[in-house]
């Protein structure tokens, strides 16, 4: 015995002493404590409820194991008869009258504190048998004036906890007849109000929330404390800690929020401790032994970077013999994506089904049969759920999120800079999003672990034998009234079954498909403004982002920079964009597409606006191209406003070159588009004043030169084949 609570005991004994009462003569003993409860299913929550017993060392007796429950439906009508059932019959065979008994609910209970702690709160309450209480009288509301007033704290009765000495519970519950539906609260009800039986059995109620709470119209009252590496609940009305948590009726999701935390799931200290728990491991498995998984992809919506999606789907880590795709397409836009991959890698997966466009099924019936195809292969292990719109950028997610052996898991991902994610970490009255009070943090990485959660969406890996067992219903998208999305989880919530969402690793994002326009051949190219981040990836070079730090920009000529801007793929879509418009100019000096109508050194091109590009041009001109020329050329500062943007051709038979010639701008910039050698034969441009050229263009690289005065210059003939460069005038 520590000091403390040695100091604590004599004073609660001297205390009681002096105000004449007696006092229990020594310490309950935390061997005499058991713990039981009515487990008929192995649900997560009661999986959650061992492991918080299992962190005290409570001594749990599980009743009605494999049993098939009968005591009704917790959300609706009275039930729970069959707990008192068992529980009568567990206490009669029971010989130890020193035995307490802690009867409590368990799926949706969690232990905060010790036996100890919660002994000696019993000792204190001084009665011989000690209910939970709650603020709402259930089920029967006429007896409520039957109720003994309490000074402070809850009235009613809440039979999902109590605790007692074993002779005197089983006194309470020995002329229990009823049936396995009958309420086991309005039975312990009437013993309760019931003023003869209430002190013979010396029962009193826990009316502060210092043993048990109950979170049923208390969800304000109830915060998390976080202290010294512990998390408790606090009930902030009665300055408790309460011991026992208890999300009775409709408040599963907060009991599941709570135990994120409690008891010790996941502290600031330590982290996330339960993520570390009960992992499977596949290092142990040969790749030919992997579980096999289905990935089904679907693809609802015009999608900005579906190719990538594909790259990225080739790249995942995961043996492809143990994969199947499901592939759904809605969208005629993307069939020539989908079925060219298709074609090209299909063959390398174990199995391959897809929908398309043709086979008009709706989005929710396609998920439905997505679960279905996987429920129905025996050996589907598990089933990957992905949206085309979601960007993995980890390679292992697959592998990490069967590690992590949970029933539903989603890897989180998020809109880039903005709090949008693939969960909800609450739902509001009505069952849409609501906002908890981590969401933040977790969204933002500032607590890293995995959440159970109401909402998961996008991407997410489901255990394929939950869809042979509580979730064969066929139905789990469709719904009459709500989106497949929230049925899907509404369905998994009403079973019980336990969602989480993890942030332990860098997962990915998720696009925007907002402004995605499909009136180009390369719509892809358009997407600067709402999928930067992926925009980058696909269209600037591998290199430009070390161009500064490892000095890759060359001066081939004074003052004449060439660094690396684009990538291979951004080439090609602008040149075979341009030629799919076609509406090459004419290379005459007289040009309405310019301000005064004439063009000096006239070329073969197409303006940027006349694609409508010109405002996707001028943010890639300020977002990659102005660093540069700030850094080159100290002391200028460019917005890059209303520059002259095209894309010039070069033939043999058309327009060879160009005439020496100053350029009507501050400074220029002139991206190689396709490769010398491969696809023409001469190119280059000359610098007059200092007779150097720049004779053998690099694809995707630019070259950046003063305009006027001192830059004079003119592009040397193309001798053979077509040559391509993007041209911008910058001014100022
Ligand atoms: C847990 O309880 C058992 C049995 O009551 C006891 O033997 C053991 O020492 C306890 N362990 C801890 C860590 O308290
Ligand atoms: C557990 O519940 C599921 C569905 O809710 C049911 O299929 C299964 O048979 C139950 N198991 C037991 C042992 O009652
Ligand atoms: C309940 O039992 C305690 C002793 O544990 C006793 O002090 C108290 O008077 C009893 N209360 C009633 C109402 O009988
Ligand atoms: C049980 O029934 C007996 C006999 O009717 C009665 O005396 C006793 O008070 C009852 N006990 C309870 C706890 O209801
Ligand atoms: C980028 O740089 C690396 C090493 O410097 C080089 O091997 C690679 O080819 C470059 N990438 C491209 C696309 O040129
Ligand atoms: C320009 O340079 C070339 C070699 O690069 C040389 O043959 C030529 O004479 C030079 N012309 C002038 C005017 O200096």
């Amino acid at each position: 015995m520590r000091p403390a609570s040695l100091l604590l005991f004599s004073w609660v004994c001297f205390g009681a002493l002096f105000l004449q009462t007696s006092c229990e003569d020594r310490r309950l003993p935390a061997e005499k404590l058991l713990v039981v409860t009515v487990a008929t299913n192995e649900t997560d929550g009661f999986k959650r409820f061992l492991r918080s017993a299992k962190h005290f060392n409570y001594t749990v007796k599980v009743l009605g194991r494999g049993q098939t429950w009968r005591g009704g439906d917790y959300m609706s009508a009275p039930g729970g008869g069959q707990k008192v059932n068992l529980l009568k019959a567990a206490l009669q065979e029971m010989k130890d009258d020193d035995l307490i008994i802690l009867f409590i609910d368990s799926y949706d209970v969690v232990f905060a504190s010790s036996p100890k702690e919660l002994l000696r709160k019993f000792q204190q309450a001084k009665h011989k048998v000690v209910f939970s209480s709650e603020s709402l009288i259930w089920p029967d509301r006429h007896l409520e004036d039957k109720h003994p007033y309490v000074r402070e704290g809850n009235r009613f009765l809440g039979s999902g906890g109590f605790m007692g000495f074993l002779p005197n519970v089983r006194d309470m519950v020995a002329n229990w007849t009823g049936k396995d539906d009958d309420s086991d609260q309005l039975f312990f009800t009437k013993i309760y109000i019931d003023p003869v039986k209430r002190k013979s059995l010396n029962i009193t109620l826990d009316s502060r929330c210092r043993l048990f709470q109950n979170l049923h119209g208390a969800l304000d009252e109830v915060v998390l404390k976080f202290e010294d590496g512990r998390v408790r609940a606090r009930n902030v009305v009665y300055d408790t800690l309460p011991v026992i948590l208890h999300g009775n009726g409709p408040t599963k999701l907060q009991i599941n929020y709570l135990g994120n935390y409690i008891p010790n799931t996941w502290t600031f200290e330590t982290g996330c401790v339960v993520c570390h728990e009960n992992l499977l491991s596949l290092a142990a498995l040969k790749e030919s032994e992997y579980p096999l998984v289905m990935i089904a992809i679907f693809v609802q919506e015009p999608t900005p970077f579906v190719t990538v999606f594909f790259e990225r789907l080739l790249k995942l880590q995961y043996p492809k013999d143990r994969l199947t795709l499901f592939v759904y397409n809605q969208q005629p836009h993307h069939e020539r994506q989908v079925s060219s991959f298709l074609q090209d890698h299909g063959s390398l997966y174990r199995g391959v089904k897809s929908i398309g466009p043709e086979e008009e099924m709706d989005g929710a019936a396609a998920r439905d049969l997505a679960l279905d195809v996987c429920r129905k292969d025996k050996d589907c292990e598990y089933f990957f759920n992905l949206d085309i719109e979601v960007v993995l950028k980890n390679e292992n997610v697959l592998k990490i999120l069967i590690e992590q052996n949970l029933p539903v898991v989603a890897p989180m991902i998020t809109r880039t800079g903005r709090l949008w994610s693939n969960f909800w970490g609450a739902l509001s009255a009505e069952g849409y999003y609501a906002r908890s009070e981590d969401y933040v943090d977790i969204v933002q990485g500032r607590r890293v672990g995995v959440w159970n959660v109401p909402y998961v969406s996008s991407v997410y890996l489901v255990k394929a034998n939950l869809l042979r067992s509580e979730l064969k219903d066929y139905e789990m998208f469709s719904s009459e009234s709500l989106d497949p999305d929230m049925t899907f989880c509404l369905k998994i919530r009403d079973k019980g079954i336990f969602m989480y969402v993890s942030n332990m690793h860098t997962f990915g994002r998720i696009l925007s498909t907002e402004n995605y326009q499909t009136d180009h051949l390369h719509n892809d190219l358009w997407q600067i403004f709402e999928n930067p981040l992926d925009w980058q990836a696909r269209y600037i070079h591998e290199n430009y982002s070390r161009i500064m730090n490892d000095k890759l920009i060359e001066t081939p000529c004074p003052d004449v920079y060439w660094f690396p801007i684009f990538s291979d793929v951004a080439c090609n879509h602008l040149v075979e964009e341009m030629e799919n418009f076609g509406k090459w100019s004419g290379g005459a000096n007289v040009d309405q597409r310019i301000q005064g109508g004439y063009e000096n050194v006239p070329t073969i091109d197409i303006h940027m606006n006349q694609v409508n590009f010109e405002k996707e041009w001028q943010k890639f001109l300020v977002e990659f191209i102005a660093p540069i020329t700030e850094r080159m050329y100290p002391g200028y500062y460019t917005k890059c406003s209303n520059p002259l943007s095209f894309v010039v051709r070069y033939k043999p038979d058309e327009q060879p070159l160009l005439e020496p010639h100053h350029d009507a701008s501050t400074f220029t910039i002139n991206v190689a588009l396709n490769s010398k050698e491969t696809d023409y034969q001469g190119g280059g441009c000359r610098f007059l004043r200092y007779n150097c050229s720049v004779q053998a263009p690099r694809k995707g690289w630019a070259i950046m030169h003063p305009g006027r005065l001192t830059h004079y210059h003119e592009g040397l003939p193309t001798t053979a084949g077509v040559r391509y460069i993007a041209v911008s005038f910058v001014d100022p």
